[in-house]
């Protein structure tokens, strides 16, 4: 949600942070700051807004400032406290010179900041993170590594953290709790960062922290520890992507960049995991057995928003392909439903960043429940990635844009790759292995002709966008991609949508349906459409304006007199991709013609890390 970023070099750091910053806006934000670190004194400029707003701020600080070597920096999506300046980051303590950044709840701060009170502190805003500046000035007895792992010993709650402090120039300190935090390796500097797209036009070398642990970073040093300061190990990993992938290039929005990368991400998420000769894929990180895979009884999916749509859809996969029960669950829910996790159950946590704490909640969960915990990310070296020890990476490439696009195709490539795995572990017969993954294997040129009609899509956009209210419907696989579209469409342009099941409209929401009220019907010529085409019907005659997408040539549909957004036939399984990248330009158009900020949509952050 938040974002952090510092740097420590012989450069001057408020030019790589406010770019840091500008790379790490996706995820939120209603205020930004940066303290610069001097022998001298901290220099802490914050400004509400944008970055932009920051950026002007640096621009008029006095060119000795802005030659400091080393400084944190911070963008706020505001938890605790109003989006005021006051209340932006870093937060200083009382004698200035020490400064923090944080993302995460300090969930015990009111009995902290009382009893920091009755000592005489003075608090100067209304977050829950400037007890911790305090904190740390309090314990700090001349090294802020020792003072950080002390304070943060009295803190109840979840940090990412970075300190730093005028007593020891070049010196940051990070820790986290719940909150991601990485170390990028320079050549005779550093970085820190809440995400690894803040640095990687700077470094592909990076340290993840994991929970309980602090370092100090120096332009030359890094030094991890745990919180009972014991030394902890750790090898630096590499990260494949270029910084051309999380630049915006000739597109106007990530979104759109992204919607339009879809093919080749599809194509480097099943590359190499389709196997023709035995008609099934190979998916080496899940590293099962072919008789670990028989022992499955259940798989419980576990995800948020999008993530949990394609979760919806793999529910469908893994019981018609493979004949394995399966439930999805909101993530928030999962670890306080206490739910059944039988030996050998197999719990596939679905998120895109690998950090959102509620899929990250059910990881733990469920991995303190036995279960056989094997995540779907797209972030590697994720928590969720690496606490599931286990899984499927989609390899998709960076998505900065708020609302998750390719990611979504992405994840529902592995899930049916997944249940091919599954399904002739069972009861599929290698011929209908074979036919399927060859179907899997022409989703980028699927994917591809979808695209090639987007200035339709634009025009049928254009004149829907007057609407401020839709229903979404569908059947089968389509309906959680019904749900995903509905999704899109509320998160970037605020129009009101929902996504129902088609049957589903007639037992209540049909009541709202008059002219002002567009329908949007997934009418694929997949098993279920002779129903949905009754459903428009009924759509159409409650004089609600109708948009079907359906397959080329299907007079079925265009009989009815609706407008159509036409989408490459395919079968049943392979539709939701498709029709998604459909709903996704769709969105995309309207939003775009009620002039929103598509990549930063109001309220929203990207990777929602608090509960
Ligand atoms: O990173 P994750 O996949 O775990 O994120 C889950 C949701 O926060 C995310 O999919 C969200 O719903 C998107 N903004 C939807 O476009």
């Amino acid at each position: 949600m938040c974002g952090i970023v510092g740097f420590t070099g012989s450069a001057p750091a408020a030019g790589i942070l406010l770019d840091g910053l500008k790379r790490l806006e996706y995820r939120g934000y209603d205020s930004s700051g940066m303290a610069l670190n001097r022998p001298e004194g901290l220099l802490c400029l914050r400004a509400v807004g944008k970055v932009c707003k920051l950026a002007e701020k640096v621009a008029a600080a006095p060119e000795e400032l802005r030659r400091s070597c080393c400084g944190i920096a911070h963008t706020r999506w505001a938890t605790h406290g109003a989006p005021l300046e006051r209340n932006a980051h870093p937060h200083l303590d009382q004698s200035r010179r020490f400064a923090i950044v944080h993302n995460g709840i300090i969930e015990n701060y009111q009995a902290l900041r009382k009893r920091l009170t009755e000592k005489g502190c003075e608090f100067s805003s209304d977050t829950d993170s400037e007890v911790l500046a305090h904190l740390i000035a309090e314990t700090y007895r001349g090294d802020l590594l020792a003072a950080v792992a002390a304070a943060l010993k009295q803190v109840s709650g979840t940090y990412g953290l970075a300190v730093t402090t005028s007593l020891e120039p070049g010196r940051i300190v990070v820790a986290r709790r719940g909150s991601p935090l990485v170390i990028g390796l320079g050549d005779g500097e550093n970085y820190v960062a809440s995400d690894v797209a803040a640095l990687i036009a700077h470094t592909r070398q990076v340290i993840y922290l994991t929970d309980g642990e602090v370092a100090s970073v120096t332009p030359e040093h890094v030094e991890i520890r745990d919180l009972d300061n014991l030394p902890v190990e750790r090898e630096a990993t590499g990260i494949d992507w270029d910084v051309s992938q999380a630049e915006k290039g000739e597109y106007p929005h990530f979104m759109l960049k992204e919607i339009f990368e879809q093919p080749d991400a599809l194509a480097n998420t099943i590359r190499g995991r389709l196997d023709f000769e035995m008609g099934t894929s190979i998916l080496n990180g899940m590293n099962l057995s072919p008789r670990d895979l028989a022992a499955i009884p259940r798989i419980v999916i576990a995800g948020c928003g999008t993530s949990m749509h394609a979760g919806m859809v793999g529910e469908y996969y893994f019981e018609d392909i493979a004949g394995i029960p399966t439930r999805v669950e909101q993530a928030a829910e999962f670890r306080y439903r206490n739910p059944i996790i039988e030996p050998n159950t197999m719990v596939i946590p679905i998120s895109q960043s690998g950090e959102t704490a509620d899929t990250l909640a059910a990881v733990r969960e469920a991995a303190a429940k036995g279960a056989l915990v094997t995540a779907i990310c797209n972030v590697v070296g994720s928590t969720i990635a690496r606490e599931s020890g286990r899984g499927v990476y989609l390899h998709a490439g960076p998505e900065i844009g708020v609302a998750s696009t390719k990611a979504f195709s992405c994840q529902v490539a592995v899930l049916l790759m997944m249940a091919l795995l599954l399904g002739r572990n069972r009861r599929l017969s290698r011929t209908e292995g074979l036919a399927l993954a060859e179907e899997i294997a022409k989703l980028p040129e699927l994917v591809r002709q979808v695209l090639d009609r987007a200035d339709s899509i634009r025009d049928i956009a254009r004149r829907f966008a007057q609407y401020d209210n839709f229903f979404y419907i569908g059947r089968g696989c389509l309906h959680p991609t019904a749900l995903e579209g509905a999704l899109k469409l509320k998160e970037i342009s605020y129009v009101h949508a929902e996504g129902y099941h088609a049957a589903e409209l007639k037992h209540g929401p049909i009541s709202l349906l008059d002219e002002r009220h567009p329908v949007l019907a997934l009418a694929n010529d997949i098993p279920g459409k002779d129903k949905i085409i009754g459903n428009i019907q009924e759509c159409i005659a409650r004089r609600a304006p109708v948009l079907a997408v359906a397959n080329p040539g299907d007079a079925g549909v265009r009989d009815l007199g609706c407008d159509v957004i036409e989408v490459p036939r395919s079968s049943r399984f392979i539709a939701p991709i498709p029709t998604a990248v459909a709903l996704q330009l769709f969105a995309y158009y309207v939003a775009a013609e009620r002039g929103c900020e598509i990549d930063q949509p109001r309220n929203l952050a990207k990777s929602v890390t608090v509960e």
